[in-house]
């Protein structure tokens, strides 16, 4: 038998725009995390998948050929070169809410990747675990930048431009976010069409806001080696604004940010696709119990407080 689990993730910086290859920053949030659990069944009876926080059970073979948690598993087999489809029952769990922009399906992918690999005796090297899931995740979700599947495969915070190498790093001192759930479900592929749309009627527009979005990404990345969290706070409120202006914001998401920034927060913004999902609210930690009060107050449906800090390894390789 084995066991893998991944992190979800927040965007901190440059959503959207990592799409037209600006750099975005992305950290893992191992308060919410999806769990693979691989083991042998009997003889004959080939490969089940069953995901019960997800509601889907079923069997490999029956499958339709574009269901994602049986393209994750393929892939993953033809990676390990395994020829005959062995007989194996697995098992996925979540708490990662679902088109929460918490990366929640990459989550499940990537630890389905890594339990597989680790049944089979194989080391799971996060670039390569990265590329799994990217080729699943551009099965369902068009073209996505590639950083939901990077920041979890890494479970460290990393500095991302669409078809580099990431560059994995930590922040200088730890930064504290408090993460509000808007309970509003808003699938990442309609955001992005969105934005796409947007961008074909007014390029230029567009791309100056994405210019200025990337020049936020380099300051924050600085700031965040610095551990200058008041100047990240600003940075988020900035990119916040910009999000606004690409038409991914919404009145129940601002009204959350506004919560959070009355209650003393350094900063907040939308986190992912937008229009619904998560909020992101940078605190100094003796301010979590207030700011998450105001923001259970302004109608967050969930509440998830992490710590960004450096480690001697990361959790993945526990
Ligand atoms: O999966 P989400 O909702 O965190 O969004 C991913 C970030 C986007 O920039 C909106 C899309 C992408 O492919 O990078």
């Amino acid at each position: 038998m084995a066991t893998a689990t991944a992190p979800g993730k927040v965007i901190l910086v440059g959503e959207h725009a990592v799409v037209y290859g600006r750099p975005a920053i992305a950290a893992p949030v191992w308060q919410c995390v999806a769990t693979a659990v691989v083991q042998a069944s009997t003889p004959g009876s080939g490969i089940s998948i069953s995901a019960v926080d997800i509601g889907r059970r079923f069997s490999l073979q029956e499958a339709d050929a574009d269901e994602p948690l049986g393209v994750v598993v393929r892939l993953a087999m033809a990676h390990l070169g395994v020829q005959e489809p062995p007989d194996l029952h697995i098992e996925l769990y979540s708490d990662i809410p679902i088109a929460g922009g918490l990366g929640s399906g990459a989550a499940l992918s990537t630890a389905l990747v890594r339990a597989l690999f680790a049944y089979f005796g194989r080391i799971a090297e996060p670039a390569v675990v990265s590329a799994i899931v990217y080729e699943s995740e551009r099965f369902y979700h068009g073209a996505p930048s590639g950083i939901d599947n990077t920041v979890i495969a890494f479970g460290q915070p990393i500095w991302f431009i669409k078809g580099k190498a990431a560059e994995p790093f930590w922040p200088g001192a730890p930064l504290t976010l408090v993460i509000a759930d808007s309970g509003v479900r808003s699938p990442t592929k309609e955001t992005v069409g969105a934005v796409r749309h947007l961008w074909e009627q007014e390029t230029a527009r567009c791309e100056a806001i994405f210019d200025a979005i990337a020049g936020l990404a380099q300051e924050a990345r600085q700031a965040m080696e610095q551990g200058d969290w008041r100047r990240l706070g600003q940075i988020f409120d900035a990119n916040q604004t910009l999000l606004e202006a690409l038409s991914v914001s919404s009145p129940t998401l601002e009204r959350l940010i506004e919560g959070a920034r009355r209650a003393g927060a350094l900063g907040a913004k939308l986190s992912g696709g937008g229009r619904g999902g998560n909020i992101i609210a940078l605190v100094e930690p003796e301010r979590v119990e207030g700011v998450s009060a105001a923001l259970k107050e302004a109608g967050a449906q969930r509440i998830l407080v992490t710590r960004i800090e450096r480690r001697s390894h990361s959790p993945l390789l526990r």
